[in-house]
């Protein structure tokens, strides 16, 4: 058995999330297989400078992801909020442990049903076909799609599962963009934050007056009638499912793309098929291949415990290697990317008591944008080189900054 030094080397080790290489940035790092290999767990240095366990074998991960005495709690563990977190997220649900977690998640689990996204499903592809008209009306050539594709689906999603008027989509849509843009300072992004969550609880007071068929309203007749959440805990909730729910998916619309076009013979049978179950299975496939979340999985041990043969002591770090994850067995050829394969079981919405909450609702969106926009499109393609493309390697999540295209 391996066990922890407890000196802190953090500057002798490698660097976590790693280098992704240039020739295949779909690719995780070349270290992960190595780390997924070897006995016991990486020991990294954080992109916060800190010390901690990364685990990168399917199984461990879902240990880890499913033990009681490893917590995701950042008011205890402060140090959660400084280590690949984002430090914008409030403190809340996602960052508690059970039972104070599930309580919260036990009063949203209905709004996230198959069923429910299931019919929101017509309204979503009239938003993803009213995009795409805009965008080709734009006559902008090339242009970039994640400024006018990428972002703007998981934006108008949100409002529809919020409840946001449609005449104030624009104004949404403009601030949620500012959140993630490279070209905007940090001032103009916390300041678009500001202005979101401010929306957002004068949003809450308008569907207090006029309730309508939205999550917001929801939960302010079943939830803060009965005094269970006050007017702001909704206001928050509804900021959370926000920051979530909306650079996640924009990211895996964006890289995703660019694996199909990178892809072409993979594209081609995307778009031609009629056959829901192939497009499922291809979006699978791409949340199990791409998978984004590659700086986001922190967690603390609570007490002394062996986790894939490692002693980890109480209070250590760990952070579960999603990518490294999905690329394990049982997926055979797994850095072969096949929509036609079996992705199911991949890790790529996490695992346990925090599982991706939205994913149904990222499914949905994913499985209506990726196909509309390939027969829209048919000649689509990349405007610059490869290697012109900026990625998101430092980012919690990965993905590509822009995307140039052109048609
Ligand atoms: C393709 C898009 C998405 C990806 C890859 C993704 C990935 C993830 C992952 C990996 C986690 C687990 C975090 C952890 O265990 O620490 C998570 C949690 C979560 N996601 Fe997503 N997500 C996506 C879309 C969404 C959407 C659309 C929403 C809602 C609108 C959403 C809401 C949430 C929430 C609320 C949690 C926390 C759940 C909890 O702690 O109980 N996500 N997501």
């Amino acid at each position: 058995m391996s066990t922890s030094t407890g000196t802190d080397d953090s500057v002798h080790l490698p660097a976590f999330p790693g280098a992704r290489s240039a020739r295949c940035p779909f690719d995780p790092p070349v270290e992960y297989t190595r780390w997924r290999l070897s006995e016991g767990l990486q020991r990294v240095r954080t992109s916060h400078g800190k010390t901690a366990w990364v685990v990168s074998r399917l199984e461990d991960a879902k240990i880890v992801l499913s033990d009681p005495r490893i917590s995701a709690d950042s008011r205890r563990y402060p140090v959660l909020t400084a280590s690949g977190q984002d430090e914008k997220m409030p403190p809340a649900f996602p960052r508690m442990d059970d039972p104070e977690h599930a309580r919260i998640r036990r009063m949203l689990t209905g709004e996230f049903t198959v069923k429910r996204m299931e019919a929101m499903r017509p309204r979503l592809r009239e938003l993803v076909d009213g995009i795409l008209v805009e965008m080709i009306g734009e006559g902008r050539r090339p242009t970039d799609l994640v400024r006018a594709y990428a972002l703007p689906v998981p934006s108008l999603a949100i409002s529809l599962l919020l409840g946001v008027p449609y005449d104030e989509h624009p104004f949404f849509q403009q601030h949620t963009a500012t959140l993630t843009s490279l070209d905007a300072s940090q001032e103009e992004r916390t300041a678009a934050r500001r202005t979101l969550f401010d929306y957002i609880v004068s949003l809450v007071k308008q569907k207090e007056r006029e309730p309508g068929d939205d999550l917001i309203s929801r939960l302010l007749a079943e939830r803060a009638a009965t005094g269970e959440l006050s007017r702001q805990d909704v206001a928050m909730i509804a900021q959370i499912l926000l920051h979530a729910g909306h650079e996640t998916t924009a990211n895996m619309i964006g890289l995703g793309t660019l694996a199909l076009l990178q892809n072409p013979e993979q594209a081609a049978r995307l778009r031609d098929t009629e056959d829901p179950e192939v497009v499922a299975g291809a979006v699978e496939e791409l949340l199990r291949y791409l998978t984004i979340a590659q700086d986001m999985m922190w967690r603390v041990a609570t007490e002394d415990l062996t986790l894939g043969g490692q002693l980890v002591r109480a209070g250590d770090m760990l952070s579960v290697n999603l990518p490294a994850a999905n690329r394990d067995a049982p997926f055979q050829d797994a850095d072969t990317f096949d929509i036609d394969r079996n992705a199911r079981g991949h890790l790529a919405f996490g695992y346990g008591i925090h599982q991706c909450l939205g994913q149904s609702l990222a499914r949905v969106e994913l499985q209506e944008s990726l196909p509309t926009l390939l027969r829209a499109l048919p000649d689509l393609r990349l405007a610059v080189p490869l290697e012109q493309v900026r990625f998101r390697h430092d980012m919690a999540t990965f993905g590509v900054h822009e995307l140039p295209v052109t048609w």
